[in-house]
């Protein structure tokens, strides 16, 4: 028999190279979530599930040591900073936190961002970037030889965000087909829900969008959602909604995305999920938001065990420290 013959079932040789380079994100930005394919999401979730329980078992590892993360915030951040801070830490890594009064630094003085991350990695490995603009973090991973992650542009993309949110759908809920998952609040700036649709584009999902008129999901994003075959439904009512979602995606209304505050007013206190709606509710359902909440859920839902807010911040913790550990090219 003629063993030369044969074709190899798989080509070990890229098997390696896709290993080595974990799946492809080794020295890559994180800029969009339409970089991930669902090979890469679910390499992704195995290696926050193994961070998981490295954290619960020794709480800190030194995998990361000797790298350097910045994180640049020109918009103010507690949680996402905080987040990456907490991920590199756990992993030995150090940190140059730029996060408070950008503006008294060289940014004040007119440095341009492309100038600003020029010089600041040549201090470290990779740069977590906020920045009010959209398209500002592709525009700093052009110029930056190292990797950039978008920590939110604007209201472009929150990708990190994204991912976190998928990892707490698929951990809360066991899986993701299937689901109906409704977003509610201000679809039109909220970039966590532009990044998180756009990242559930791939799954069989059915989405409710929920938000007063003038907040409405961008018409580019819904005509993506609806090219993609999904079931889609748009309301100004979460009482549409509620008994049949598996999933609630709550969002603060973005105040500082406001030409006009008088339409903020307006706007600002359309929703409020209290223990009454969630009596409505599946008992299976979970309430998720990426906060901070400024009054969209009652107080009193906290108690609730389908509250999966603060479940959700930790697991930003574990995706974030999946993410450095492979673009930062560590198994
Ligand atoms: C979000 C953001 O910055 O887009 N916050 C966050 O990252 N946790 C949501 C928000 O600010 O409303």
């Amino acid at each position: 028999m003629l063993v030369e013959a044969l074709e190899p079932l798989f080509d070990f040789d890229s098997l390696v190279e896709l290993r080595r380079n974990h799946n492809g994100l080794t020295g890559q930005d994180i800029i969009s979530v339409s970089q991930f394919d669902r090979e890469m999401l679910s390499y992704i979730f195995n290696r926050a599930r193994e961070m998981r329980e490295m954290v619960q078992r020794v709480g800190s590892t030194d995998l990361l040591k000797g790298n350097v993360l910045t994180c640049l915030f020109y918009e103010p951040s507690t949680r996402t900073s905080a987040s990456f801070i907490a991920a590199m830490e756990r992993l030995g890594g150090s940190v140059i936190p730029i996060t408070q009064g950008v503006q008294f630094s060289s940014v004040s003085k007119g440095e341009t961002l492309a100038d600003t991350v020029r010089v600041l990695e040549q201090y470290s490995d990779v740069i977590v970037l906020r920045h009010p603009e959209t398209g500002s973090a592709q525009l700093a991973a052009d110029y930056a030889s190292v990797p950039v992650i978008n920590a939110g542009d604007g209201t472009g993309e929150h990708p990190t965000q994204a991912l976190l949110d998928l990892f707490t759908i698929r951990e809360e809920l066991g899986t993701v087909d299937g689901l109906k998952i409704a977003m509610v609040g201000d679809l039109r700036y909220g970039r966590t829900v532009h990044s998180l649709t756009r990242l559930l584009i791939p799954y069989d999902v059915s989405l409710r969008f929920v938000s007063p008129e003038i907040l409405r999901l961008p018409l580019t994003l819904m005509n993506e959602v609806i090219d993609a075959g999904l079931d889609v439904r748009e309301t100004h009512d979460v009482a549409d909604v509620i008994e049949n979602a598996d999933v609630l995606y709550v969002t603060r209304v973005q105040k500082e995305r406001f030409a006009d505050l008088a339409q903020y007013e307006e706007v600002k206190d359309h929703y409020e999920i209290t223990s009454e709606l969630m009596a409505q509710a599946k008992k299976t359902m979970i309430v998720m938001h990426p906060l901070p909440r400024v009054g969209e859920i009652h107080y009193g839902v906290d108690e609730d065990p389908r509250a999966a807010y603060f479940r959700q911040v930790r697991n930003g913790m574990y995706i974030r420290m999946a993410l450095l550990a492979a673009v930062l090219g560590r198994a």
